[in-house]
């Protein structure tokens, strides 16, 4: 099940035999990262993604055993502090998923493959190589039927792929806001068929973004993979959250459907404003 590529990088690969890279593997890895997602649907037990940008979340994240963590483009919303995930860029991308691979042990690392980056089926494969390369054991990229071909190349290619249907944050701008996916007929029958065609294609599961509740029952009841659902309901196989919104990080913009679990941004506030007291006061 696990491949060798992932964790040596895809180069390096050739090098080792089979048993070698058994060994190896058993050495250096505490638990399987890939673990098979498509049997913890089939058992009903639930998945759990967040999202991590940089060390300390993702060993904090890790080590509280959350099944994937995501180095998700909305990194340019919720730490470069751009409007939108259009303008981050492959290095930046890179860069993130680098600092998160070394705080991760246990959970699968998956990284997004940012916008135009996968335009064509071989610079997919090119883009996913570079995020194996430095530590992602899985890519991420958005779109159904549209970008079967890219899915194709990847998989093929030897790099476990999530799929991202329903709102897609990188068509933002075309789209003019973040709307709910599937409330007409034709919507729900699209959706329907980004999920057949992601699976064909060779996803181990797909992220189902802001699509109504009723409509991600019925992908999640249709196709083999898991649907890790966000703002889609709680039918879905698996759940994700930017974990900035869970822990209340950006207090500037929470999505509807999230109740943050904690106020770390007033923690922040609150131990600056002791700090510039304690300071001001010469203490
Ligand atoms: O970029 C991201 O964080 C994502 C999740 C919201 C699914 O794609």
């Amino acid at each position: 099940m696990y491949d060798c590529r992932l964790r040596f990088g895809v180069q390096q690969a050739p090098a080792l035999s089979a048993t070698a890279c058994v060994l190896k593997l058993a050495a250096d890895l505490p638990a399987d990262p890939m673990k098979d997602f498509r049997e913890m649907k089939q058992r009903g037990e639930k998945i759990t993604a967040l999202t991590a940008y940089d060390y300390p979340t993702a060993r904090l994240l890790d080590e509280s055993g959350i099944d994937i963590i995501l180095v998700g483009d909305s990194l340019g919303m919720v730490v470069l502090g751009c409007r939108d995930t259009t303008g981050v860029t492959l290095e930046e991308m890179l860069h993130h998923t680098r600092a998160v691979a070394r705080g991760v042990k246990q959970a699968l690392l998956v990284a997004d493959l940012p916008i135009h980056t996968y335009d064509t089926p071989k610079q997919a494969v090119e883009s996913a190589r570079k995020f194996v390369d430095v530590g992602a054991q899985a890519v991420k990229l958005e779109g159904g039927v549209s970008h079967v071909a890219q899915i194709q190349a990847i998989t093929k290619a030897g790099v476990p792929f999530m799929a991202h249907i329903g709102m897609l944050p990188q068509s933002v701008r075309e789209e003019g806001g973040y709307r709910i996916k599937g409330r007409t007929q034709s919507e729900a029958e699209a959706l329907l068929a980004d999920a057949r065609a992601v699976e064909k294609a060779g996803a181990f599961s797909v992220v189902l973004e802001i699509v109504v509740a009723d409509i991600a029952r019925q992908i999640t009841r249709a196709i083999g993979i898991p649907t890790i659902g966000i703002g889609s309901g709680k039918h879905c196989d698996g759940q994700i959250l930017v974990t900035h919104d869970l822990i209340g990080l950006f207090p500037w913009f929470t999505p509807k459907f999230v109740s943050p679990e904690a106020r770390v941004a007033d923690e922040i506030r609150r131990a600056a404003r002791a700090f510039i007291e304690q300071t001001r006061a010469g203490g």
